[in-house]
């Protein structure tokens, strides 16, 4: 009774952030539907980084406590209690499910440096929840394991699929899952991590969620991201990166909104953040510009500007959203601001969402 998987993250281009007060709040049932991209670095893109996370769990009576590690070049270090608590929350409900009360060891690595600022628990728990299932031989289809991986992190949901992902909200358990709603090849869709800090954050997701009802905005924030998430699918179906990179950026700006305005204020921006979404809504600008004149027939077609969004996360890093072949003119507009390359992660859509694989961690 033993498996191993491997999990992307995901950048979410429609927002999660708060839960359902209809629902029990370890369920994780979301206040509005949210879209994202599941990502992977693109290969020989000068960084070593690879976002996967890959674990493996294994049950047996040999055990007689439940125990997991995080996998480093360190050594393992045993998750903490708080921690251990959210992954049994996933195993729990799994071993329910199979009627079996064996007890655990797993073990789950970062194929990027832990303290990169790209630790997700996102790739994590849809790599938990995939091998889990696969473990127990409970035969789960995507659905059902994105129902499974909420449990430990709503966000982990969409990283069960690769491509683009939708979470229905829904409004149970079994009604609130992610489903793909395009592959990774029919949208043309790159983006550059700009890593600006690459510490622990002071207030993890997971806590700062539950501030969100407290802001004044927070009611307009989930009606607008509820009419959003419909036109970004469509606009992602139809290949229209201008109204999936502004609906996004507004999407982010409406969520650090109710961060900002909630009841403890979060601020997840620092000053370097800042600096980057300047870059990018000037540069925009400039785009837009250009394009202008050259329909004006003012000016011949050049090279000003370029067509770029931003998205950030409850962090300071932030994801510079572009087409696939203006990916070196967004690293380039990055440097012009003195981000160095090896703050620098090229991400792409990926093809796979979590899968099992043969090796073993342990
Ligand atoms: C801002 O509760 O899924 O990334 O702490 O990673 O488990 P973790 O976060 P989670 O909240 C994610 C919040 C978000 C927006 C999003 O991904 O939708």
């Amino acid at each position: 009774m033993k498996s191993s998987a491997l999990a992307h993250p995901n950048i979410a281009l429609i927002k999660y952030w708060g839960r359902s007060t209809n629902q029990p709040s370890y369920l994780n049932i979301p206040t509005n539907d949210s879209i994202s991209m599941t990502k992977e670095t693109i290969p020989n893109a000068n960084s070593e980084i690879e976002l996967i996370t890959q674990t493996t769990i294994e049950f047996s009576e040999s055990y007689n406590e439940d125990t997991g590690f995080l996998q480093t070049e360190g050594g393992d270090i045993q998750f903490n209690e708080v921690q251990m608590e959210r992954i049994k929350k996933v195993v729990d409900a799994l071993r329910a499910s199979a009627k079996v009360d064996l007890k655990f060891k797993m073990i789950s690595k970062n194929m990027f440096p832990t303290a990169a600022g790209l630790a997700s628990s996102a790739s994590a728990f849809a790599a938990l929840a995939t091998c889990a299932s696969d473990a127990l031989n409970l035969g789960l289809n995507k659905r059902e394991l994105s129902m499974y991986a909420r449990l430990g992190s709503g966000s982990a949901s969409r990283s069960i699929h690769g491509g683009f992902v939708r979470w229905n909200k829904g409004d149970s358990h079994e009604t609130s899952f992610a489903e793909q709603i395009c592959e990774c090849n029919e949208f043309n869709i790159a983006a550059i991590i700009a890593l600006i800090n690459r510490g622990k954050k002071e207030v993890s997701s997971d806590v700062g969620i539950n501030y969100a009802h407290t802001s004044i905005f927070n009611p307009v924030k989930i009606k607008k991201s509820e009419e959003q998430a419909i036109e970004v699918l469509k606009a992602i179906r139809e290949d229209d990166f201008r109204t999936v990179g502004s609906i996004s950026e507004k999407n982010c700006l409406y969520m650090h909104s109710v961060m900002m305005t909630s009841d403890p204020p979060l601020f997840y921006w620092n000053p370097n953040t800042l600096k980057v979404i300047r870059q990018v809504v000037n540069t925009r600008r400039q785009f837009f510009q250009n394009h202008d004149l050259i329909k004006k027939g003012i000016q011949e077609k050049g090279k000003k500007g370029l067509e770029c969004y931003f998205t950030v996360d409850a962090g300071p890093n932030i994801h510079c959203l572009c087409r696939n072949e203006d990916i070196e003119k967004t690293a380039n507009m990055l440097c012009e601001i003195g981000i160095s390359e090896t703050d620098m992660v090229r991400v792409r859509p990926s093809v796979e969402g979590s899968r099992v694989v043969k090796e073993h961690l342990f």
